[in-house]
């Protein structure tokens, strides 16, 4: 433990160890569906279900961090380019607006399930463009939670503006929010400066679109880069804390929590986009990854720094 998570404390590494194995085990016995997929050592698990069903079953304050990238309801005929060819935007059904009044109803119902599964301390990371992040920040401000910061991920290399008729579109905003106004939530301070060249890290995050090696397995038509979900995780969680991603996708969020060894629960009512989230997982599971090995090294000194 690097000492922030406010969740559990004055216990030996040990015993903190057991107890969120106990607790992990637990919610998924409460869960009660049939997995759609769990890795051998019992650390992440997938479910094909409403994430909505899912959260009801879920322990009140079991959860110790949600990200969540929730349908953006965008998909409604309009073009875009990749790769320099006009492309249709449609993503799918489950991407379809409802209009605005429904879209608000859907994310304050799934927000405040999160709200109650979340720890005293818990946080939750949302991810979303214009279409949705507004009604995302107007929920969250109705239901009491604690706004901590607006990212800004800027995409770097984004696609150019077809239309030209706008500014590219080359940011996507991810609020970060605490369950409560009284929460006291876990921030890795030390250990994002130490990955900012002992600099402040600001809310503006400079992160490619996933790489062709983040795609080798198929991929999802809105998949995160795995570097963005490695800060996020890093940023507002200990090692071993339990980490629920209720619009799962291909699992980047699973990816990036298991790699740097926290508990994932991970749900989407979608069977592709499961089968594409098991290969990456089944890949993480079979292959020691080095960025696990260099964080593990940097979370080492900073916990070294910060007890002295
Ligand atoms: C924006 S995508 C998430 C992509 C993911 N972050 C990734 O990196 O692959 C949203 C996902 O939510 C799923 N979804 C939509 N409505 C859902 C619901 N009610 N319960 C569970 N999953 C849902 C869709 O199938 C889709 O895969």
């Amino acid at each position: 433990m690097n000492g922030y998570n406010n969740d559990i404390v004055n216990i030996s590494q040990q015993t903190y160890e057991e107890i969120m194995a106990h607790s992990y085990k637990h919610i998924i016995s409460k869960i009660g569906l049939d997995l759609f997929y769990g890795t051998k050592d019992g650390k992440a698990t997938l479910f094909k279900a409403d994430c909505r069903n899912v959260m009801d079953s879920i322990p009140p304050g079991s959860i110790n961090m949600i990200f969540a990238d929730p349908p953006y309801f965008l998909s409604n005929g309009g073009m875009s380019c990749h790769a320099g060819r006009r492309v249709s935007v449609n993503k799918g059904d489950w991407d379809k607006s409802k209009g605005i009044e429904e879209t608000h109803r859907f994310n304050l119902e799934w927000l405040k399930k999160c709200q109650n599964i979340l720890t005293d301390n818990g946080t939750i990371w949302v991810s979303g463009t214009s279409h949705i992040i507004y009604s995302i920040g107007f929920a969250m401000q109705q239901l009491g939670f604690k706004i901590l910061n607006d990212i800004a991920w800027f995409k770097i290399n984004p696609p150019p503006n077809l239309s030209c008729r706008y500014f590219t579109h080359a940011t996507e905003t991810i609020i970060w929010a605490a369950k409560s106004k009284e929460s006291r939530h876990c921030f890795n301070y030390h250990l994002m400066r130490k990955m900012n060249n002992n600099k402040q890290m600001q809310s503006l995050w400079s992160i490619t679109a996933p790489k062709a090696e983040e795609k080798i397995y198929g991929k999802h038509p809105t998949q995160k880069p795995v570097t963005l979900l490695e800060r996020i995780v890093l940023a507002s969680t200990d090692k071993n804390n339990i980490v629920l991603d209720p619009f799962t996708g291909s699992s980047t969020t699973g990816v990036a929590a298991y790699r740097l060894g926290r508990y994932f629960i991970g749900v989407d009512n979608n069977k592709e986009y499961l089968d594409l989230s098991v290969k990456r997982l089944n890949f993480e599971q079979r292959n020691k990854h080095p960025v696990k090995e260099e964080i593990n090294k940097v979370e080492k000194e900073v916990e070294r720094l910060v007890t002295v």
